[in-house]
C-alpha cells in the first residue's frame, strides 16, 4: 500500500517533469509544432520503400560493429614477426595492421563475430542502396520535387564504395593489397599527374609506410562523418517533401496517404531495424567472410589466384580486363589508356550520367511539374529500356571481373571469354533496350486488353440450350484506376513558324524517341478528365509575404 503510494506519486511526479521539460523547451524553439508534424508524417505503404531502410538499418550496424574493431585495429605498417594465437602464421613478417587484424580474429572475444557481421552489413548496405536508387530510377521518384535528393543519393552511393573500399583495405592482407595496387595504378594512370598523385597519396614508392594509417583515418573518420550528415540530409528531404505513393483510390499527385510516423511506422520500423540487425547477426555467425589468415600477409611481390574484390568493385576489375592493352609513348612518358579509361574516365562517365539524369530527362520532356505518384516501369519504355540496358552494361563488367574463375569453372579459354564478354558488353545493353521497350509496350497492351475485355473470370455461362459464353468479368476498381491514372508526356513538337535552333531539333528529336511509342487506353472524355485532376500537380505555394492561413507543408487536394 506504502509502496503503491509512493510509486503513482513518483509517477505524477516524473509526468509533470516531462511537461515542464516540453514546455520549457518548446517556449525555445518549436518543438510543438516540429513534433507533430513529424510524428504524424504519412508513410504510404509498399514493400519497396523498405529498401532504403535496409540501406540505413545496415549503416546504423556498420557503425555499432565498426566502433567495436576501432578500439582493437592498429593501422602501422612497421612490420614484426608474429607470435600469436594462429599458429599456422608464427614467424611471418607482418604489419600492425595484419596483426591487428588476426588479434581481433582470434583473440579478442567476440572479435570474429563483429568482424563478420561488419563485412556482411557492408555487402548488404551498398546492395540496398544500389536496388533502392534503381527503384528511385525506375518509378521516376527523381522528378521535380526530388531531383536535390537524388544528387545526395548518389554521392552516398560514391562515397559508400569509397567506406567499402578503404574498409577492405585495412587489414593490409594479400588479398586487400593486391586491391590496394590495383588503385595505384589507377592513380598513376591519370596522364600528368598521375604519377605525383601516386606518390602523395602513398607517401612515397608503393606500398610506402603512410596509406594504411591514412585510409584509417578515411574510414572511420572523414567519410563516415559525411555518411552520416548527408544520409540525416537527405532523410530530412523526405520528410519535408514528403514520400512518393503508388496511384491506387484515393490516392493523388496532391496528397500523401500512409500510416503515421508514430505510433505504426515507428514500431513496424523498430522491429525492421531488429530483422536487418538479426539477418546480418546470422549471417556473421554461420557464413564465413574475409578469412584473411588464410591469404596471408601482404607481399608487394605475390599475388594469389582468384584474387577477387568485393562485388562493388566488381564492375571496375571487370573494365580493367576487358580494355585491349593499349598504350601510347609521348617524349619519353606513357600514357595507360588500358588503365585510364576503364578506370577513370567509365567511372567518371557513369557518375555523371547518374548525377544528370533527373536534369536530363526533365529537359527532354519539357515538364516543370511536381509529380508524387510513381509511375508504373512499363509507362515509361524508353526510361525502363534505359536502366535495364545499365544493368546489363554493369553486370558484363561484373561478370568480366571474375573471368579467370568462369573460364576455369566452364573450361574455356580467358582469352576467348574476354571477347565474348567485350562483344556482349556493346551488344546486349542494346539488345536489353529493344527487348525491354518491347516488354514494356506488351504490358500497356495487356493492360489495354484487360480494361476493354475484362480479366479472366474462371467461369463459364452455358445457357439451357447449350451455348457457352462469358468466362471473363470487367476489371476491378482498384486495377483499372491503377492502369488509367498514369502520365504520359506528349513528345515535343517543333515550333510551326520561325527558325528552328539545333537545341531545339535535338530536344525534339529525343522527347519523340521518348514518348512516341505508346499504347492507347480506352477512357473516355469524362473518365480522362477525372485521370487529370488525379495527376494535377499540387498548387504552388503561397507567395511568403502574402497574408493567409498558416502553412502545414501537406499536400492535399
Ligand atoms: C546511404 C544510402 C541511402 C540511405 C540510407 C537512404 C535512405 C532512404 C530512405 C529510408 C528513404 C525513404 C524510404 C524509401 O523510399 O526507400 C529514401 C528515399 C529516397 N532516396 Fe534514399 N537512401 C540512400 C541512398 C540513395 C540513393 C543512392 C539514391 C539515388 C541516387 C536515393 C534517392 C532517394 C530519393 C529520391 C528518395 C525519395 C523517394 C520517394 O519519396 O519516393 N537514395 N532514402
Amino acid at each position: 500500500m506504502l509502496f503503491r503510494k509512493r510509486r503513482e506519486r513518483l509517477k505524477a511526479q516524473a509526468g509533470q517533469a516531462a511537461v515542464d521539460g516540453f514546455s520549457a523547451l518548446d517556449g525555445r524553439m518549436p518543438a510543438a509544432e516540429l513534433a507533430r508534424q513529424v510524428l504524424r508524417k504519412a508513410f504510404p505503404d509498399h514493400w519497396s520503400f523498405l529498401l532504403g531502410e535496409i540501406a540505413l538499418y545496415s549503416f546504423a550496424v556498420l557503425l555499432l560493429t565498426g566502433t567495436f574493431l576501432t578500439l582493437f585495429f592498429d593501422p602501422g605498417m612497421v612490420e614484426t614477426v608474429y607470435h600469436g594465437p594462429y599458429t599456422p602464421l608464427n614467424g611471418a613478417l607482418m604489419t600492425q595492421a595484419y596483426t591487428s587484424t588476426l588479434n581481433i580474429s582470434f583473440a579478442v572475444r567476440g572479435g570474429l563475430l563483429i568482424r563478420q557481421i561488419h563485412h556482411w552489413a557492408a555487402l548488404i548496405f551498398i546492395s540496398a542502396i544500389a536496388v533502392h536508387m534503381l527503384r528511385i530510377f525506375f518509378t521516376g521518384a527523381f522528378r521535380k520535387p526530388r531531383e536535390v535528393n537524388w544528387v545526395i543519393g548518389v554521392t552516398l552511393f560514391l562515397l559508400a564504395l569509397l567506406e567499402g573500399f578503404t574498409g577492405y583495405s585495412l587489414p593490409d592482407d594479400l588479398l586487400s593489397g593486391t586491391g590496394l595496387r590495383t588503385a595505384a595504378t589507377i592513380v598513376g594512370s591519370i596522364p600528368v599527374v598521375g604519377t605525383e598523385l601516386e606518390m602523395f597519396a602513398f607517401g612515397g614508392e608503393f606500398p610506402g609506410y603512410a596509406i594504411i594509417p591514412r585510409l584509417f583515418i578515411v574510414h572511420v573518420l572523414f567519410v563516415p562523418g559525411i555518411l552520416v550528415a548527408l544520409i540525416a540530409a537527405h532523410l530530412v528531404l523526405v520528410v519535408y517533401l514528403k514520400h512518393t505513393q503508388w496511384a491506387a483510390q484515393g490516392r493523388t499527385n496532391r496528397n500523401v496517404v500512409g500510416q503515421p510516423m508514430f505510433p505504426q511506422f515507428t514500431a513496424k520500423s523498430t522491429g525492421f531495424f531488429l530483422m536487418v540487425f538479426g539477418v546480418l547477426a546470422f549471417l556473421g555467425a554461420v557464413a564465413q567472410i574475409n578469412p584473411v589468415w588464410k591469404y596471408g600477409p601482404y607481399q608487394a611481390d605475390q599475388v594469389s589466384t582468384d584474387a577477387q574484390p568485393d562485388w562493388y568493385v566488381g564492375f571496375l576489375e571487370g573494365a580493367l580486363r576487358l580494355m585491349p592493352p593499349w598504350e601510347t609513348d609521348v617524349a619519353g612518358h606513357t600514357i595507360m589508356w588500358n588503365v585510364f579509361l576503364p578506370a577513370v574516365v567509365l567511372p567518371a562517365i557513369v557518375f555523371l550520367v547518374l548525377f544528370l539524369y533527373p536534369f536530363v530527362e526533365k529537359w527532354v520532356t519539357g515538364d516543370g511539374r511536381e509529380h508524387h505518384l510513381c509511375d508504373r516501369p512499363r509507362n515509361r519504355p524508353t526510361r525502363t529500356g534505359l536502366g535495364v540496358a545499365a544493368v546489363v552494361f554493369y553486370a558484363v563488367l561484373l561478370l568480366a571481373g571474375g573471368n579467370d574463375v568462369t573460364a576455369f569453372s566452364f573450361h574455356v579459354s580467358v582469352g576467348a571469354l574476354t571477347w565474348i564478354l567485350r562483344i556482349a558488353l556493346i551488344v546486349a545493353p542494346v539488345l536489353a533496350f529493344a527487348v525491354t521497350k518491347r516488354l514494356c509496350l506488351a504490358l500497356q497492351a495487356h493492360d489495354r486488353r484487360l480494361l476493354t475485355e475484362g480479366e479472366e473470370s474462371g467461369l463459364v455461362i452455358q445457357t439451357p440450350f447449350g451455348g457457352l459464353s462469358g468466362g471473363r468479368r470487367p476489371l476491378p476498381a482498384p486495377h483499372r484506376y491503377r492502369a488509367l491514372v498514369r502520365e504520359l508526356p506528349q513528345p515535343l513538337e517543333l515550333p510551326a513558324e520561325g527558325p528552328v535552333t539545333r537545341r531545339q531539333r535535338l530536344r525534339s528529336a529525343l522527347s519523340s524517341w521518348y514518348y512516341s511509342d505508346r499504347v492507347e487506353l480506352p477512357v473516355t472524355e469524362e473518365q480522362q478528365a477525372e485521370i487529370e485532376a488525379r495527376i494535377a500537380p499540387p498548387p504552388e505555394p503561397e507567395p511568403r509575404a502574402a497574408p493567409g492561413p498558416e502553412p502545414t507543408g501537406d499536400r492535399q487536394e
